[in-house]
């Protein structure tokens, strides 16, 4: 029996994702003020040990091509989107990045990676394909390693009707997802930037329930279970 629910992927992966970049490509190209996952991310600057990193859901993969602003011994920068049109674009921007095309629920990568940034596409995921996404995030992440994991802050979990399609029920799903990774035990949450979604100035702008977000920063200790 066919999952109706599993659509929500397959519409972003046969178009919406390239809507999205079509819509945002000029903004996400111009993006060179305060980014708070830059922010968080900055937290880690002295750790020699963070080589390889990979974005989620990079899109054009601007923030990939600004790491080095925050990480700069990183050797390995990769991602992948659902839009081919933003890989494209970041490939062609940024040769030195390895950008592919896929989905969380089957990352396009058979490796491990000392960081891997989420940011602001858990919200889209297929509820259908949520535990499958997380758990193939969590085998990207290297035991030792981090994740950051950015997303809408609710003050309670809720959805809302993605307005850009009216033809299909498409909706975004928004929650605290990196309670998610820390329920498990693997991870330990080792900073929190709670912001408003618009403030792309670090201007601590205050938000309520719709518009707040947070990055959490969390840390995949080598042995999550000590003996006693
Ligand atoms: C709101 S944008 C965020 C882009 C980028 N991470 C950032 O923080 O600027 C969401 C991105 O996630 C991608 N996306 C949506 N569903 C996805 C999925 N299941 N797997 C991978 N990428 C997905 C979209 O194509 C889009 O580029």
């Amino acid at each position: 029996m066919s999952n109706p629910t599993v659509q929500q992927d397959e519409v972003f992966r046969s178009g919406e994702g390239d809507a999205w970049f079509r819509r945002n490509a000029a903004s996400l190209d111009a993006h060179a003020g305060h980014d708070w996952i830059l922010d968080s991310l900055s937290r880690l600057q002295g750790r020699a040990d963070i080589r390889t990193v990979c974005e989620v859901g990079c899109a054009s993969a601007w923030r990939l091509a600004r790491l080095p602003e925050v990480l700069p011994r990183t050797t390995r920068r990769a991602g992948f989107d659902l839009s081919e049109d933003a890989v494209r674009h970041g490939r062609a921007r940024d040769p030195a990045l390895d950008l592919r095309f896929g989905a969380a629920s089957a990352p396009p990568f058979d490796e491990q990676f000392d960081l891997v940034i989420v940011s602001f596409v858990l919200h889209w995921i297929d509820r259908a394909l949520l535990t499958r996404s997380l758990a193939a995030i969590d085998a990207l992440v290297a035991p030792g390693g981090y994740l950051a994991v950015a997303d809408f802050l609710p003050d309670s979990p809720c959805r809302r009707r993605y307005h850009h399609r009216n033809d299909v029920a498409l909706y975004t799903y928004k929650q605290d997802y990196a309670a998610a990774f820390t329920a498990t035990n693997l991870y330990r949450e080792v900073s929190r930037s709670v912001f408003h979604h618009g403030d792309t100035q670090g201007a601590l702008q205050a938000a309520g329930d719709g518009d707040r977000a947070s990055c959490v920063l969390l840390h995949k200790p080598l042995n999550a279970y000590p003996e006693r």
